[in-house]
């Protein structure tokens, strides 16, 4: 069977065509320029065909491509995901952008001790430890199943900057300080109706579901991250779009006497808190 009969039976599967496509290129290790010049040339069996169609049934069923591909980019670097880990986000890479800029702006050349706390794929710490190759990294997640996961991406990108610790939070992380800490913890409300839960349902629930209203995490972090501070330090959070109000009344509480500021997403979501001694 040839490749544009491929194309024509996945359609009756999934009628994203694009999608079809980068499935069959991405299966067969080309790409679409080569897709396109052998749409009537190369023949594959049906098992090829089986296959195919398997994973475009999947996409269908709603399963990431991520899943699909088993892996991402994100910030430009290949990561590597399963179902232990959730699939790295674009907000995610302004997160990391952005609190590159601001420790650069704060610290100067000055050597950093970093936290990536609630690492999951490892994607934060793996893309500032790739940039910041003469900073220390420790990323921390309660899930090992996950870690071994970031410990793949470790791997494959030959980071010897990035130490992996099982934590749940801040538990065994006793004897550290650091200059920054980033997280992107879990902060959705079970029982949330503005988030589509369904379109979640492949990804850990670990790393999605927080309690009191989705602010379990930035209630538990507020309450002890001074401990895991140096005297300067810059901490770096995702949050959900609508937790900014809520957020600001706890930062009165407990940070009022520090420099925060939110920023906002490509969708114009108020979706980062950066919270630092320092004025910038
Ligand atoms: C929203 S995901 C973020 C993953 C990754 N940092 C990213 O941005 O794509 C949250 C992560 O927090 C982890 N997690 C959940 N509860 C935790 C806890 N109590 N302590 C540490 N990590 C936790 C989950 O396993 C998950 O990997």
């Amino acid at each position: 069977m040839q490749i544009y009969q491929f194309l024509n039976l996945a359609r009756t599967v999934n009628d994203n065509e694009n999608v079809n496509k980068i499935i069959l290129v991405n299966l067969l290790n080309k790409d679409l320029v080569w897709l396109y010049s052998n749409l009537n040339t190369i023949k594959y069996d049906q098992k090829f065909l089986k296959k195919y169609l398997a994973l475009v049934k999947q996409y269908a069923d709603g399963l990431p491509l991520g899943y699909i591909f088993g892996y991402v980019f994100f910030n430009g670097n290949k990561i590597l995901v399963d179902k232990n880990v959730l699939i790295p986000r674009n907000e995610t890479e302004i997160l990391v952008d952005r609190a590159l800029f601001y420790a650069e702006k704060l610290f100067a050349s000055k050597i950093l001790n970093v936290l990536d706390l609630c690492t999951g794929s490892g994607c934060i710490a793996i893309s500032m430890a790739l940039k910041k190759a003469n900073w220390n990294f420790i990323a921390s997640d309660i899930s090992t199943k996950t870690l071994d996961t970031a410990r793949l991406n470790q791997n494959l990108h030959q980071l010897v900057n990035v130490k992996l610790v099982t934590s749940d939070l801040f538990v065994n992380l006793a004897e550290s300080k650091f200059d920054l800490i980033v997280c992107n913890p879990p902060y959705i409300e079970k029982s949330s109706d503005t988030y589509q839960i369904s379109k979640l349902a492949h990804e850990p629930e670990l790393a999605l579901f927080a309690d009191d209203g989705g602010l379990e995490f930035y209630q538990r972090i507020f309450a002890s991250v001074l401990n895991y501070t140096k005297p300067d330090f810059l901490l770096a959070l995702e949050i959900g779009f609508d937790q900014k109000q809520a957020l600001e009344k706890m930062l009165a509480e407990k940070f009022s006497s520090y420099f925060y500021w939110f920023e906002k997403d490509y969708q114009n979501h108020w979706r980062f808190l950066f919270i630092s001694s320092k004025g910038l």
